[in-house]
C-alpha cells in the first residue's frame, strides 16, 4: 500500500466502487434478469459517452451498523450521457448496495443531477431499483425523499423527466416516478405505497407483489404507468424511441427528421375505414397509422383506458401528440379513466411545445351512476381545461360522430382548434338522431297512428339535419371538409401554417386544474 503511486490508489479506489455490492450480488442481479445499474446506464446511453459525477460519495450513516459499513457509489449511480447524440442527465439506483435503499447521500447525488439538468435544460432519466427509504437512517432518507419530490415539482414542465422502473419501488419511493412525466415498468418490477404483508395486516386482504403493484397492474388498472416491457432491453428501446419526440427543455423544439413519406400520400384505407353503418366499430390506429408518417403511431399508456388512444407520431418529420376516440372500445365514450389519460397528455405536449392532433368520433360521455359518483364531471373537466389552456398549434379531425359535451371536449374550435377538418361522414351533433328523436318529438311519435313509423321519420328527419358536418361548417365550426384520404395533405399543411403560432395568456401564478 505505502508504495502504491497516487494514480493506482484512485484506480484500486475506483475499481471496487465499479464493484458495487460485488460480484455475488451482481450473479444474484443478473440471476433474476436484472441488470445491474451501471449495465443499464451502458445500455441506455451512446457507447462511451456516460460521464459519471460523485463516485467517491458516502454515505454518514452512524446507527444500526452502519458506521462500518462501506456503500460504494452511495447505492446510486449518477451523471450524463447522450442518447443519440443529446444530452441527458441519469441516476441509476444500484440494488447490489443495500438494496438501492435511499440515504441522505445517495438522495443528494441524485439532486445534484436534477439541479443540473434544470440549469442546462437537458432531461432526466431515472431507473429505479430500491427498497425505498434506507431504514438505518431514519429522517434523514425521508429528507433526501423530499428534496427529491420538490425538485421533481420544480422541474416538471421545464424538463422532460422519465422514470424507469426496474426491480421494486416502494413506500415513498413510488412518489417521485409519479411525479415525473412518463413512467415505464419492466416485467416483474412493482410498485405500492406499501406491500401485501402490511395490506395482510391491516385489512386482511391476501394479495401477490404483481398482483398488487406489478408492471401490468399499473399499465393496465392504475393507470401509473405508461409503458410496459416483457424485459430490460425492449424498455431500453422504448425510452431510447420516447426521447427522440421530445425536446430537451420547453424553450427547445423538438427535433425535426427528414421525411422520405410524402406529404401528399394518399391512403386508400380512409376511403373505407368509417362502416356504413354508423353503429359498427373500427380501430382508429388504421387511420392514425394512414396519416403519420411512415405508419409509425408510438403509443403512450397503450394499455389503459383504451377508450381513448395517446401517443406521438410526425408529421412531414415534425412530433405532433395524437389524442383520438377509438370506437372499438366501448364505442369511444369518454369516461373517468380516459379524461384522466388524456388530458396529462395534453397537458405534457402542450408544456414541451408539442402540437396537438386530435381525431374524434365519440357518442359523448359515458352515462351512469358509478361514473357521476366517481366524479366524471370533475375528470372530464379536465379534458376542457387542458384543451382551452394550450397554447401549442390544435389540429382537429372529425372522423365520425362529434356528440354534446364531447364534441367540445375533443377540442372543437370554441376550445381553441385552430384547425378543425370533418370527414363527410361526420355527424355534429347534441346527440345521435334516435335519442334526439326519442326526447324531442316523444309527443308527436305517442299521438302518431304510427308510432314505429313516425320514430323512424323523426330520426331520418333529424339525421338529414344534424348528422353531418354542414350544418357546423356553414357556422365556422369546422373549417374544412375534406375526403378523409386528403387528410394527410390537409394535416401537413396545417402544421406548416401554424409552426410560428403564439397565443399569450394573461399573467398569473398558475391555474387551477380540477384535479
Ligand atoms: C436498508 C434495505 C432496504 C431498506 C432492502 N435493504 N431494503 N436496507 N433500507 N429500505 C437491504 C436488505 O437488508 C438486503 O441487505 C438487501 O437490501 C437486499 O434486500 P433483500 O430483502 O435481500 O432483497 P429481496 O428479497 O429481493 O427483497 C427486496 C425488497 C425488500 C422487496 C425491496 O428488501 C423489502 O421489502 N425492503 C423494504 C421495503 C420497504 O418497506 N422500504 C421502506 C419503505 S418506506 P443484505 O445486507 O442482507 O444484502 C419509504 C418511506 C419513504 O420508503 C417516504 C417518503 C415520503
Amino acid at each position: 500500500m505505502a508504495n502504491e503511486t497516487k494514480a493506482e490508489v484512485l484506480t484500486a479506489k475506483r475499481e471496487k466502487i465499479l464493484m458495487g455490492g460485488g460480484a455475488k450480488k451482481i450473479e444474484k442481479q443478473h440471476e433474476s434478469g436484472k441488470m445491474t445499474a451501471r449495465e443499464r446506464l451502458a445500455s441506455l446511453l451512446d457507447e462511451g459517452s456516460f460521464v459519471e459525477l460523485d463516485q467517491f460519495v458516502a454515505h454518514r450513516g452512524t446507527e444500526f451498523g452502519m458506521a462500518a459499513t462501506i456503500a460504494p457509489g452511495e447505492g446510486v449511480v449518477t451523471g450524463y450521457g447522450t442518447i443519440d447524440g443529446r444530452l441527458t442527465y441519469v441516476f441509476s439506483q444500484d440494488f447490489t448496495v443495500l438494496g438501492g435503499s435511499l440515504g441522505e447521500m445517495h438522495a443528494a447525488k441524485i439532486c445534484k443531477v436534477m439541479d443540473l439538468a434544470v440549469k442546462v435544460g437537458a432531461p432526466l432519466i431515472g431507473i429505479n431499483d430500491s427498497g425505498g427509504a434506507r431504514i438505518q437512517e431514519g429522517v434523514d432518507a425521508l429528507n433526501g425523499y423530499g428534496e427529491i419530490f420538490k425538485r421533481n415539482t420544480l422541474a416538471s414542465g421545464v424538463i422532460p423527466q422519465l422514470s424507469v422502473i426496474m426491480g421494486p419501488c416502494a413506500g415513498g419511493a413510488v412518489y417521485s416516478p409519479a411525479l415525473t412525466d412518463f413512467v415505464f415498468m419492466v416485467n416483474k418490477a412493482n410498485m405500492f405505497i406499501t406491500g401485501p404483508q402490511v395490506i395482510k395486516a391491516v385489512t386482511g386482504e391476501d394479495v401477490s407483489s404483481e398482483e398488487l403493484g406489478g408492471a401490468m397492474t399499473h399499465n393496465r388498472l392504475s393507470g401509473n404507468a405508461h409503458f410496459y416491457a416483457a424485459d430490460e432491453a425492449e424498455c431500453i428501446g422504448q425510452i431510447k424511441k420516447l426521447m427522440s419526440y421530445l425536446p430537451a427543455n420547453n424553450l427547445e423544439g423538438a427535433p425535426v427528421f427528414a421525411c422520405q413519406d410524402p406529404a401528399e400520400r394518399m391512403d386508400e384505407v380512409l376511403l373505407s375505414v368509417v362502416p356504413e353503418d354508423a353503429n359498427k366499430a373500427y380501430d382508429m390506429h388504421q387511420v392514425i397509422e394512414a396519416i403519420a408518417d411512415e405508419h409509425d403511431f408510438f403509443e403512450v399508456q397503450a394499455h389503459y383506458a383504451g377508450n381513448i388512444l395517446t401517443g406521438l407520431i410526425r408529421l412531414n418529420g415534425i412530433s405532433v401528440g395524437v389524442i383520438a376516440n377509438q370506437p372499438k372500445n366501448m364505442a369511444g365514450c369518454l369516461d373517468i379513466d380516459c379524461s384522466d389519460k388524456a388530458s396529462r397528455f395534453i397537458r405534457f405536449c402542450d408544456a414541451f411545445g408539442l402540437p396537438l392532433l386530435t381525431f374524434v368520433d365519440t357518442p359523448g360521455y359515458l352515462p351512469g351512476v358509478a361514473q357521476e359518483h366517481g366524479g366524471i364531471i370533475r375528470h372530464g373537466a379536465k379534458l376542457l381545461y387542458s384543451y382551452s389552456e394550450a397554447t401549442v398549434p390544435k389540429l382537429t379531425v372529425i372522423t365520425r360522430k362529434a356528440y354534446g359535451g364531447a364534441y367540445l371536449a375533443m377540442c372543437a374550435k370554441a376550445l381553441g382548434a385552430d384547425v378543425s377538418i370533418a370527414w363527410p361522414t361526420a355527424q355534429i351533433a347534441v346527440m345521435g338522431a334516435q335519442g334526439a328523436a326519442n326526447i324531442v318529438f316523444r309527443k308527436d311519435i305517442d299521438a302518431a297512428e304510427n308510432p314505429q313509423a313516425k320514430r323512424a321519420e323523426k330520426i331520418a328527419e333529424y339525421e338529414e339535419k344534424f348528422s353531418n358536418p354542414y350544418c357546423a361548417a356553414e357556422r365556422g365550426f369546422v373549417d374544412m371538409v375534406i375526403e378523409p384520404e386528403q387528410t394527410r395533405y390537409y394535416l401537413i399543411k396545417s402544421l406548416d401554417s401554424l409552426i410560428t403560432k403564439k397565443e399569450a395568456r394573461p399573467g398569473k401564478k398558475h391555474g387551477n386544474v380540477p384535479l
